[in-house]
């Protein structure tokens, strides 16, 4: 067999990889500190994505040092920055694993991203949690990789459920993002749960992550007289789509879950967006201690409200402290083993209990802008 550079180069890499993990019983634990690794959107165009979570994750294991770290050790949070880039989430998942030499790993918001990295996560044997990743496919890579969030199924028959019977709509239109795996999934369970309910879907068009100009698709949905839109896509693209379908004379609900929650999307959207909803998975207006308590610790520490995706970021790394607590240990299979038996884990964003497939079941929370601020609806519970 012929083997090409780059397939070997691939193989010394993964060997490496695997050699390094299996080193010691307590990998990431060498010193007095237990280093975990976070890959997350800093920059480019899903930016306040990783910010937040990056912000929750790191309040986290402020509270988590100050109450005297975990097993003794203190938590050192490595995090790159991946640029809301594809392949860079590979990239620097790589590197956490193999020359800083995580424990764990916690990340990312998108699901195209935590996609790229769950692979190499499972393969090495390093538990992945992603806080906010909402595809299914995520966790399917296998047993290593959990999620503290929902997942797309749910979501999509909230939204669909919220569409016919809240709304009152017959007949939805769909623009979706072709490029994201959350957009295609969540598209695809919406249209089902309308299905479902006796809904008509009126039209459906496509865009890719980093377009502009939505004229085109807006102009065929407008065509197909829909009584509203869904748009299962990330905020910058939404801010835009809401304005151009103002501009076009489009007056029907537009709506959409989770990616469309950033303290940018009114920024980019402005009015245009006024009366619209979307699912997400936390308020901060909610009034239960716990959840007050966060929104004061985080206020106080980065001078703003927190979102969904803080709220999932500081969940995730307190579940993955609460595992290698219970597991005793940082090495992998211990800490996998803990996390798969986590039940009834008193997260910010609800109870968190992982089923037989790694994933939380949990309410969801429906929000309208108003006033250009996202006011509580309700919640939905599974
Ligand atoms: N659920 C989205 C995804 O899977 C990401 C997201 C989570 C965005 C929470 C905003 C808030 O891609």
């Amino acid at each position: 067999m012929k083997i090409w550079p780059g397939q070997f180069l691939a193989a010394a890499a993964g060997a490496v990889l695997l050699a390094g993990c299996n080193q010691s019983a307590s990998p990431g634990a060498g010193g007095d500190t237990i280093k975990i690794g976070e890959f997350a959107s800093l920059t480019g165009s899903e930016a306040t994505f990783g910010q937040s979570s990056h912000r929750g994750t790191q309040l986290a294991i402020d509270e988590l040092n100050a109450g005297g770290g975990v097993l003794g050790k203190k938590i050192q949070l490595l995090t790159e920055d991946n640029q809301s880039q594809a392949g860079q989430s590979a990239t620097v998942v790589r590197k956490l694993i193999s020359s800083d030499g995580v424990a764990a790993i916690l990340g990312e918001v998108a699901s195209s991203r935590s996609l790229e990295a769950a692979p190499i996560c499972q393969q090495n044997k390093v538990p992945m949690i992603s806080p906010s990743s909402t595809n299914p496919k995520v966790t399917e890579t296998g047993d290593y990789i959990f999620r503290v969030c929902f997942i797309d199924p749910f979501q999509g028959t909230v939204m669909a459920n919220f569409a016919r019977q809240t709304l009152k709509l017959q007949n939805v239109a769909v623009l979706k993002d072709v490029k994201s795996d959350y957009s295609l999934g969540l598209a695809k369970f919406f249209k089902e749960g309308v299905a479902a309910g006796g809904g008509r879907l009126a039209a459906e068009q496509n865009y890719s992550g980093g377009d502009k100009d939505f004229n085109a698709q807006l102009t065929a949905i407008k065509a197909a007289n829909p009584d509203g839109i869904f748009v299962p896509g990330y905020y910058t693209e939404v801010g835009l789509i809401a304005l151009q379908a103002k501009q076009l004379g489009i007056t029907v609900p537009i709506f959409g879950g989770d990616g469309w929650e950033s303290s940018s999307l009114v920024t980019i959207g402005g009015a245009a967006l006024e009366g619209d909803y979307f699912s997400t998975h936390f308020s901060p207006e909610d009034t239960a201690p716990a959840v007050q308590n966060f929104v004061k610790s985080y206020q106080a520490k980065f001078n703003e409200t927190p979102d969904a995706m803080a709220a999932l970021g500081y969940d995730s790394a307190m579940m993955l402290a609460d595992a290698m607590k219970k597991a005793g240990a940082t090495d992998g299979a211990k800490v996998r083993d803990a996390l798969a038996a986590e039940k009834n884990f008193p997260g910010v964003t609800g109870t968190i209990t992982m089923d037989a497939h790694r994933d939380a079941s949990k309410p969801a929370v429906i929000l309208e802008i108003k006033n250009g601020a996202f006011k509580y609806v309700e919640t939905v519970a599974p």
